[in-house]
C-alpha cells in the first residue's frame, strides 16, 4: 500500500501565514502538522509516499527532504493549481499504480495513528474506506449520512444544512477504482474536483465503500481555532524538559519544555507549554497551552493558548491570548500617546485589540 499526501491548496482560512508559508508546516507544539501525518503513515507500514504540493512546494521540500528522516520514500508530485482534492488523486495516478492506497490530508491532525484503520481495510475486501467522527459545526466539513444498517446514504461538502453531524476525516483508503471515479466526476459549483463526489459516484456505481468510526481525536487545522485547539491537545501530553537556562527567580509550573540554548528570566511558565531553542523569556507570564518558537524574545509580557512561530518578539503587551503569530513578527508597545494601537500587517490579517 502507498501513501497520498495533499500538501497544496489554497489555505485562505490561515491567511496571512498561507501568503508566505504552507499551512501544513504551522508547528503543533512546534512541530510541523505535517510531520505527524508522516509519522503515522510511517507506523502504519508504508513507506511509499507521494507528498502533492503547490505554490509552497520548496518550503515542503526542504521540511521533508527525500523522506528518509521519517523513514520514507518521498514522491513529490506538483500540482498546477489547487484545483481539488480528487484532482490530486488525478494527477498521482502514474505514481499510484495499481496499488490501494491511503489518502491523507496534509494539515490533519489524527491522534492515534492510522495502523487500525489500515488493518480495517485490507482485512475488509472494501473498495473505498472513509473515516467520521461527530463534529459540532458540521457546516465546514464533508458530512456523511448513514442508514440504518450504517450504510452510507449521503455525502455532501460543506452543506449549509447538513443533515447529520458526522464529519469525514481527512485520511481515506482507496482501491485502484478511485481511479475510474475522479476521472468521470466534474468540478463543483467552487470549481474545484471534490473527493466526495468520487466517492459518491463509487456509492452510485454499486461499489462497496465503507464507513469507519474515529474515536479519538482529531482535528483539520484548517482555522485559527482549530490549530489552537490541536497544540492544545498535544502540549497536554508533552514530558516536561527543561534543557535551557531557567534563573532562580522563575518559577516553572506543570508540563513545560524548555529547549536548548533557551534562557528564562524572572519568569511565570505555566504548562503546559513549549519554549523552543535559543528563545530568552524576560520578567514575562507564558501561561497554558502556548507554543512558543525557536529565537523568540517574550519581555515584559503575558502570554497564553496561544502559537508564536520562529523568529517573533513580544515586549511589554499584556495579555496576548488565543493568537497565532508568524514568523519574524514584532509585537511591541506603541512608545509616546497611551491607548494608541500602530499597526503594520499584512493583507488579510486578522486584528482583536482589547479596548
Ligand atoms: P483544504 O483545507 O480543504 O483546502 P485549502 O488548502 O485550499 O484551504 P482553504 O479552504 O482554507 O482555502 O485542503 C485539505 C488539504 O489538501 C490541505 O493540506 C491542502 C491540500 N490540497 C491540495 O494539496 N490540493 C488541492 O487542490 C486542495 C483543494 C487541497
Amino acid at each position: 500500500m502507498k501513501a497520498l499526501v495533499l500538501a497544496g491548496g489554497k489555505g485562505t482560512r490561515l491567511r496571512p501565514l498561507t501568503h508566505t508559508s504552507a499551512k501544513q508546516l504551522v508547528p503543533v507544539a512546534n512541530k510541523p502538522v505535517l510531520y505527524y501525518g508522516l509519522e503515522a503513515i510511517r507506523e502504519a507500514g508504508i513507506t511509499d509516499v507521494g507528498i502533492v504540493v503547490g505554490d509552497t512546494a520548496q518550503e515542503v521540500r526542504e521540511a521533508v527532504g527525500d523522506g528518509s528522516a521519517f523513514g520514507l520514500d518521498v514522491t513529490y508530485i506538483p500540482q498546477e493549481a489547487p484545483l481539488g482534492l480528487a484532482h490530486c488523486v488525478l494527477i498521482a495516478r502514474e505514481f499510484l499504480g495499481d496499488e490501494p492506497f491511503v489518502m491523507y490530508l496534509g494539515d490533519n491532525f489524527l491522534v492515534g495513528g492510522i495502523a487500525d484503520l489500515v488493518n480495517a481495510f485490507r482485512g475488509g475486501g472494501h473498495d473505498a474506506q472513509i473515516m467520521l467522527t461527530r463534529v459540532a459545526e458540521p457546516q465546514f466539513y464533508g458530512v456523511a449520512e448513514l442508514g440504518r444498517n450504517g450504510e452510507i446514504v449521503g455525502l455532501e461538502e460543506k452543506p449549509a444544512h447538513p443533515r447529520s453531524d458526522l464529519a469525514i476525516v481527512g485520511v481515506y483508503i482507496f482501491s485502484p477504482v478511485i481511479h475510474e471515479a475522479v476521472r468521470a466526476i466534474t468540478p463543483s459549483a467552487r470549481g474545484e474536483l471534490e473527493i466526495t463526489d468520487a466517492v459518491k459516484w463509487l456509492i452510485d456505481h454499486g461499489y462497496r465503500v465503507h464507513s469507519h468510526p474515529v474515536d479519538g481525536y482529531w482535528k483539520d487545522t484548517g482555522r485559527l481555532q482549530d490549530m489552537l485547539e490541536c497544540n492544545r491537545i498535544v502540549l497536554e501530553r508533552v514530558e516536561p524538559d527543561i534543557r535551557g537556562g531557567v534563573d532562580g527567580l522563575s518559577e516553572i509550573i506543570g508540563r513545560v519544555v524548555v529547549e536548548r540554548g533557551a534562557v528564562v528570566e524572572n519568569s511565570i511558565l505555566r504548562g503546559p507549554i513549549v519554549v523552543g531553542a535559543d528563545t530568552k523569556i524576560i520578567s514575562s507570564y507564558v501561561g497554558p497551552f502556548t507554543s512558543i518558537g525557536s529565537r523568540c524574545v517574550v519581555a515584559n509580557a503575558e502570554i497564553d493558548y496561544s502559537i508564536v512561530l520562529d523568529g517573533s518578539s513580544v515586549h511589554g503587551v499584556s495579555r496576548i491570548s488565543h493568537s497565532l503569530i508568524g514568523r519574524n513578527v514584532e509585537v511591541s508597545r506603541a512608545a509616546g500617546v497611551p491607548n494608541t494601537h500602530e499597526l503594520m500587517v499584512g493583507d488579510h490579517s486578522r486584528i482583536q485589540v482589547g479596548a
